[in-house]
């Protein structure tokens, strides 16, 4: 199967699971994940591998599960039953303690931008630093003022979130998780409702994280030319089953009439509006 090797032990050590083995140039492998909303099921028994430093991008129509996928990674959502295994050990089974070691190394951007109503950007910004990298002082202050310059928020240091327009509040949110450099970052449609500058610039600072830092991403986007720019892998979600998985070219070249309809963006199509 795509991404597995074929020896004993996982990357950690441990036993594989299921007769399967994950290697090294899988990071997160989510293995027969399921949960049901609403009496609905938003994920079918998910397989889906996250390779180490790569971009993987979910695609899929709204309501599909996308924000559910990634949450059950972090176990904002826990799923009913499955096994996501990070480095080979499965994060569904960690403790809390455990739990919190694995969270300090994934960072999540919020679709919305989930910023602290009472902190000024800076503090906001600085939040990560502070509890994650355990950073202080001038060299905080230094990191903050750098990244608020990367996400052209550069003078905004003292205004509380309310003062920022939706936009500058999802670049503030960005710039916090950034700031702290996780190994593996969940983007949750980083760029929805920004202007097409912003938008560029917040895709060539996802393809600069994974460049400098080697960091591993996971980008839910409804926008095809993003996913075009900045993945190397993207996954389409429909019904509960990831349906497609491929190259950008595999992807946009793909076969399958729902594929097909959605990068043509068609009302026409087995996906009835
Ligand atoms: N807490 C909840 N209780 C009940 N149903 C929920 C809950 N959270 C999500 N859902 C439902 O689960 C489904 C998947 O939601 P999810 O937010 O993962 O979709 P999505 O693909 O991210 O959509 P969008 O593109 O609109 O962000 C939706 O039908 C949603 O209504
Ligand atoms: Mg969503």
């Amino acid at each position: 199967m795509f991404g597995l090797l074929n020896k004993k032990k996982n990357n950690n050590g441990a036993d594989c699971p299921n007769g399967e083995c994950i290697g090294d140039e899988v990071k997160i492998a989510v293995r027969q994940v399921n949960v049901t909303l609403g009496g609905r099921k938003v994920l079918d028994n998910v397989d889906l591998d996250i390779k180490t430093g790569k971009t993987l991008v979910i695609m899929g129509l709204s309501g599909m599960g996308k924000s559910t996928m990634i949450r059950s990674i972090l176990r904002l959502q826990e799923p009913e039953s499955g096994m996501i295994f990070f480095e080979g050990q499965d994060i569904l089974k960690l403790r809390e303690h455990d739990l919190d070691e694995v969270r300090s190394r994934i960072g999540m951007v919020f679709q919305k931008a989930a910023l602290f109503d009472s902190m000024t950007i800076s503090e906001n910004v600085g939040f990560g630093l502070k509890e994650q990298k355990k950073l202080k002082g001038p060299e905080l202050e230094k990191r903050v003022l750098e990244m608020l310059d990367i996400v052209d928020l550069a003078g905004k240091e003292n205004s509380l979130p309310s003062e920022l327009s939706g936009g500058m509040q999802k670049r503030a949110s960005l710039a916090r998780v950034l700031c702290y450099r996780p190994e593996v970052i969940l983007y949750d449609e980083p760029t929805t409702g920004l202007d097409p500058i912003i938008c560029n610039v917040i895709n060539k600072l996802i393809m600069d994280m994974k460049q400098r830092f080697g960091v591993t991403s996971v980008v839910v986007t409804h926008d095809l030319d993003s996913a075009k720019m900045i993945a190397d892998e993207i996954a389409m979600l429909h019904m509960g089953k990831i349906i497609e998985k491929g190259t950008p070219e595999e992807f946009f070249n793909s076969s399958n009439p729902i594929v097909k309809q959605f990068v043509k963006g068609s009302s026409e199509g087995p996906i009835k509006v």
